[in-house]
């Protein structure tokens, strides 16, 4: 074991330069080595795919429980009451996931289909009423937001917190820097709403919130369980969502030959909203710690180590992916890691995939080409790889 030194490298992975434009460092980590030494925050990193995934998988080694961000739950208090499901490890994990995975079920959820096609279509065809328009701001930060918190049945008053709050969640992994201090500030207010949406008599009749409390009255979790866990939905299926569509509309303006073939056979759609979640990875990282010593690579990671994970570099790992750069409907999305891999691998990620899959459909149908009319915008976060604007433009069919 450790035969060969492990690789150092300077670069802080949550600066801004590496936040808006990961991947040339991505390109760096992976060449490093399988495993390589981030000194700036004396954690070890992993960047390729076979690594990031076998890591994924093993998660008694690999726990979540301290934490999935760079804090360690057994040296810092957490920034708040940890999730019950992405920070915690079975067997209390088994029992949340089995909770969550009954009311999120896909057969439950495509009980939802013909409502956000109809919502889809209705704001595809308000947008395209003129040839522009921003497809973050008008299209990928709305469309969820009219959909979602409906199917949750959070209360009406307040929603435009979600945004900030999930943003809020997604920066408390990285360090306490400055894009966690701006974020942590504005989001006092957003977490008091958050706390308040959670509770069993502000959640409507008939969602998926008041469903956990009906797990709750069966004995399945008791009542405080089941808020925490409704605030799982509400951390984890906002932003991904917002930019996981909007860096699908991102991808096919950038492959135009792409958009033509996805108009011409649309079940193609959903294999676009994975390619896009390989190519682009919304989730960029998360963290595990070493609950012993273990091997990697011939290469020793000793016990209670944090270890960062490059989901988005290993989607973008040439020694997996032929051309992995170009966004291709063509080639077997299957097996990437944007969704995660094991155990936690996405409560959401049937949702998510409805969501795009609706969205996207109905531009499709709608427009025969779209194209960028400006460069686009990133939000800096410190796990999601984020789009401010991007301004389309679009010709009808
Ligand atoms: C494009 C959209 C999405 C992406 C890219 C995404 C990505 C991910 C990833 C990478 C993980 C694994 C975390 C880990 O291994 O530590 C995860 C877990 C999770 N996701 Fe998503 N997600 C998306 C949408 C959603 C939605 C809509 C929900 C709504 C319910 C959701 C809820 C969750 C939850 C609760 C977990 C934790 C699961 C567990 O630990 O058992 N996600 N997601």
């Amino acid at each position: 074991m450790d035969t060969n030194p492990i690789p150092t490298l300077s670069m802080d992975p949550f600066s801004d330069a590496v936040l808006s434009d990961p991947y040339a460092f991505h390109g760096e980590l992976r060449d490093a080595g399988p495993v390589v030494w981030l000194e700036h925050l004396n954690v070890y990193g992993m960047a390729r795919f076979d690594e990031v995934r076998s890591s994924l998988l093993d998660h008694e080694t690999f726990v979540s429980s301290r934490g999935v961000g760079v804090a360690d739950f057994a040296k810092e208090e957490p920034w708040r009451p940890p999730s019950l499901l992405l920070e915690a490890d079975p067997p209390l994990h088994d029992r949340t996931r089995g909770i969550m995975s009954a009311i999120l079920a896909p057969a439950r959820l495509r009980l939802q289909e013909s409502l956000w096609r109809e919502r889809a279509e209705e704001l595809i065809d308000n947008l395209t009423e003129k040839d522009s328009f921003d497809a973050v701001t008008e299209l990928s930060e709305v469309y969820p937001m009219r959909i979602f918190p409906d199917a949750v049945g959070l209360m009406d008053e307040g929603r435009e917190h979600l945004l900030t709050y999930a943003s809020a969640v997604f920066n408390a992994f990285g360090p306490r820097n400055k894009i966690f201090e701006e974020g942590n500030a504005s989001s006092k207010e957003a977490s008091a709403w958050v706390a308040e949406a959670c509770k069993r008599e502000n959640l409507k009749p008939g969602g998926w919130g008041q469903d956990v409390f009906a797990a709750a009255d069966r004995g399945e979790c008791t009542s405080d369980e089941a808020e925490r866990l409704v605030r799982s939905m509400l951390s984890a299926g906002v932003d991904t969502t917002v930019n996981g569509i909007g860096h699908l509309v991102l991808a096919l303006t950038e492959h135009p030959d792409e958009w033509e073939k996805l108009r011409a056979e649309p079940r193609l759609i959903r294999r676009a909203v994975d390619e896009s979640i390989r190519w682009d990875s919304t989730v960029q990282t998360f963290f595990r710690t070493a609950s012993h010593d273990t091997e990697v690579a011939g290469h020793l990671i000793p016990k209670d180590s944090k270890v960062l994970l490059f989901l988005a570099a290993a989607n973008r790992d040439p020694r997996k992916w032929e051309n992995p750069e170009r966004f291709d409907l063509s080639r077997t999305t299957s097996g990437h890691v944007g969704f995660g891999a094991g155990i936690h691998q996405c409560l959401g990620q049937v949702i998510a995939r409805l969501e795009a899959q609706m969205i996207i459909g109905a531009l499709a149908k709608r427009c025969t080409r779209i194209t960028r009319v400006a460069e686009p915008v990133r939000r800096l976060n410190n796990t999601l790889h984020a789009l401010a604007s991007l301004p389309v433009r679009v010709e009808l069919a």
